[in-house]
């Protein structure tokens, strides 16, 4: 069974990339899990964390990059490379089960998307516009993650601040979503926003006889500066424990650690070039609570379908 967990905040600089990164690798080194680290986000920085800019822009050159596979979704352009396997770097960092599909700078372009969609709908005589659009936005990245889905374990989608078209397909191609945070009032809103947003996409996309199993799996807390000695640090902590059940946080916060921005320098994540820190200790506990959550609701999940089936009968 293959786990997509879309790693996503409207708000940039809350550590999605730092953590997707550092779980990525714990999963494989410590779990001998097979994981792709998809990268979605146009910035690059999980790509560029894990390969210096003169390798990345070597991939790019042999179209071995996300743009490529969206593209080839988008115009159907018999030319472009169609073939997700072989845009996969394999071994990341010299690790045995730690893949990455790399991102780029420039993912799709409007107006071609606009045109396609246009297109499209002339094409099939199709008057429902938002039908059209639906389709396309709940296809575009599981048409990229579908011929590679089952050589993994895990899938951990990267994506970009704000809600994009990419973060939309890329929830709806996922099981579940995980909000990396920090600890702060605002971005506690911005929380309880994203997941109304979520709410109404799933709304929209299901029909009649389906509905979109999308689920948080928790919000995970990566604290900044010396928070944890301030007090209102534990202001915050306690309002965040008002307002969010138990269930829906990770126990573990990543601290602050100098050394997990400096691993970028070295193109390693930190749990893999100084694993004795205290950000690489957390980053192996935060991993294993996601496998524990994750065994949790699939079985709590398949124990809810089955009653619901036994009372059909
Ligand atoms: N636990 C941490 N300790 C120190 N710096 C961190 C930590 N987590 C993230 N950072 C730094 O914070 C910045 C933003 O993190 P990033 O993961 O890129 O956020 P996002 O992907 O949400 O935009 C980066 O410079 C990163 O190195
Ligand atoms: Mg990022």
């Amino acid at each position: 069974m293959t786990y997509t967990i879309a790693m996503t905040n409207m708000k940039g600089g809350v550590g999605k990339t730092t953590l997707s990164v550092n779980l990525a690798a714990c999963l494989a080194k410590y779990h001998q899990k097979r994981v792709l680290l998809v990268d979605l986000d146009t910035q690059i920085s999980a790509t560029l964390s894990l390969m210096p800019p003169a390798d990345f822009a070597r991939l790019r050159n042999d179209k071995r990059t996300l743009r490529h596979l969206i593209q080839s979704a988008i115009t159907s352009d018999p030319k472009l490379p169609q073939v997700v396997p072989d845009a996969i770097h394999k071994y990341v960092c010299q690790l045995k089960g730690f893949d990455l599909l790399p991102g780029d700078i420039d993912l799709y372009d409007e107006f071609l998307v606009s045109q396609m969609l246009h297109k499209t709908a002339l094409q099939k005589q199709e008057t429902d516009f938002e039908h059209v659009w639906n389709v396309f936005e709940k296809n575009l990245i599981q048409k990229v993650l579908v011929p590679i889905a089952n050589d993994y374990d895990l899938i951990l989608l990267d994506c970009a601040p704000g809600y994009n078209l990419i973060t939309r397909s890329a929830l709806l191609a996922s099981r579940f979503y995980l909000i990396p945070a920090r600890p702060e009032p605002l971005s506690l809103i911005g929380i309880q926003l994203l997941e109304r947003r979520i709410n109404k996409l799933k709304e929209m996309h299901k029909t009649d006889l389906t509905q979109v199993d999308l689920d948080l799996l928790g919000i995970a807390f990566s604290l900044s500066g010396n928070i944890l000695t301030s007090r209102y640090y534990g202001q915050v902590m306690k309002r965040l424990n008002e307002d969010f059940s138990e269930a829906k946080l990770f126990k573990t916060r990543i601290p602050s650690d100098v050394n997990v921005s400096k691993a970028i320098d070295s193109f390693s994540p930190v749990v893999l070039t100084n694993p004795g820190t205290a950000g690489s200790k957390a980053f192996v506990m935060l991993a294993q609570e996601v496998l524990q959550k994750l065994s949790t609701l699939t079985r709590s999940q398949a124990l809810e379908k089955k009653m619901s089936l036994s009372s059909l009968n």
